[in-house]
């Protein structure tokens, strides 16, 4: 009997539940190796598929589309969508799906992890610990700044910045934010927010967490002007996407003191970090893991899946983009 089940392309392993409802369901292709894959491996393997699973890392644009003219969804392992160009899918009749809500708690708890990790310069002692040279307690070591009682600023108010403002108000922040559009003053009420406009959130915060979508409008967002607003005794902390910041003037701030610190899960080229990034004692880097917890990914796998099969069934998936 002819296979008449969909061809589906997965750009990397993912979680083995994942795998397993889409082979019961579709013809299932996985790129068989742990790297990202290039844009020329992808067209060779997109040809003849109907669905794409993909990453944030893989650039699904308009010519690639253009070698698969079975295409009818691009079900992407992430929530944020940048790497797709949307437009180009529109005009296709081309459905793009995303996995937002499963990895706002976990994106939030890293966040807030940010903030502590830098504000009490967590990494520098640890590392000072692990190295052998630790000579014993000492009343001036270490000493770093107080979560408890400060201000958060949040710019984007979206799910994860709701999620981290419940957090900051477990540790007695006050939590102001700016957003596109302001929240209902109920909301606000409810979440104990105070908004106030772009440059105060700049002026008045001691930690800074950027928690917006990153696109055209948010491209370097925060650029050398907004960071000379901000406090001299602030920390700057991203785990949205690298390209909402200016990393040249971000490092310039950095390397300088202009600010206390910064806590980035993103860059502007991963995997390519700018080594000047690697010098700083006042700043924590991590790999992009902000969502990376075993629940999470699992869930993010579950989600991208149902969406992807939801299209190809011929119905409306979850979570679709525009
Ligand atoms: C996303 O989903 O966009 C995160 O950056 C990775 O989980």
């Amino acid at each position: 009997m002819a296979n008449t089940r969909p061809k589906v392309l997965l750009t990397r392993q993912l979680p083995e539940v994942a795998i397993e409802k889409l082979e019961a369901n579709v013809d299932l292709e996985i790129f068989p190796y742990d790297h990202k894959i290039t844009p020329e491996e992808l067209k060779e393997n997109i040809q003849d598929k109907e669905g794409l699973l993909c990453l944030l890392t893989d650039t699904i644009d308009s010519k690639l589309m253009d070698v698969a003219p079975s295409l009818k969804v691009v079900s992407n392992y992430a929530v944020g969508y940048n790497n797709i160009d949307i437009a180009a899918a529109t005009e296709r009749n081309i459905v793009v799906t995303n996995t937002p809500d499963v990895l706002t708690e976990t994106t939030a708890d890293m966040t807030f992890g940010l903030m502590l990790m830098t504000a009490r310069r967590v990494l520098e002692a640890g590392n000072l610990l692990r190295s052998g040279n630790w000579k014993g307690w000492s009343p001036m070591q270490f000493m770093g700044t107080d979560i408890h009682g400060s201000t958060l600023g949040i710019i984007g108010m979206g799910r994860i910045g709701k999620a981290l403002t419940k957090r900051a108000r477990g540790f007695d922040m006050e939590v102001i934010y700016w957003n596109r559009t302001r929240l209902s003053v109920r909301e606000e009420k409810q979440l104990g927010l105070r908004y106030v406009k772009f440059n105060e959130v700049l002026l008045q915060s001691d930690f800074l967490s950027l928690n917006v979508a990153y696109n055209k409008d948010t491209h370097h967002l925060i650029d050398e002007a907004a960071l000379q607003k901000m406090k001299q005794s602030a920390f700057f902390i991203n785990t949205s996407r690298g390209g909402t910041i200016d990393e040249e003037a971000l490092l310039e701030a950095l390397e300088n003191n202009k600010i206390a610190g910064a806590g980035l899960d993103v860059f502007e080229n991963e995997p390519n970090i700018n080594p000047r990034f690697f010098n700083l004692k006042n700043t924590v880097i991590l790999p992009h893991i902000a969502s990376a917890s075993v629940a999470t990914r699992e869930k993010m796998a579950m989600v991208a899946v149902d969406n992807l099969l939801a299209v190809l069934a011929g119905k409306k998936p979850k979570y679709q983009v525009v």
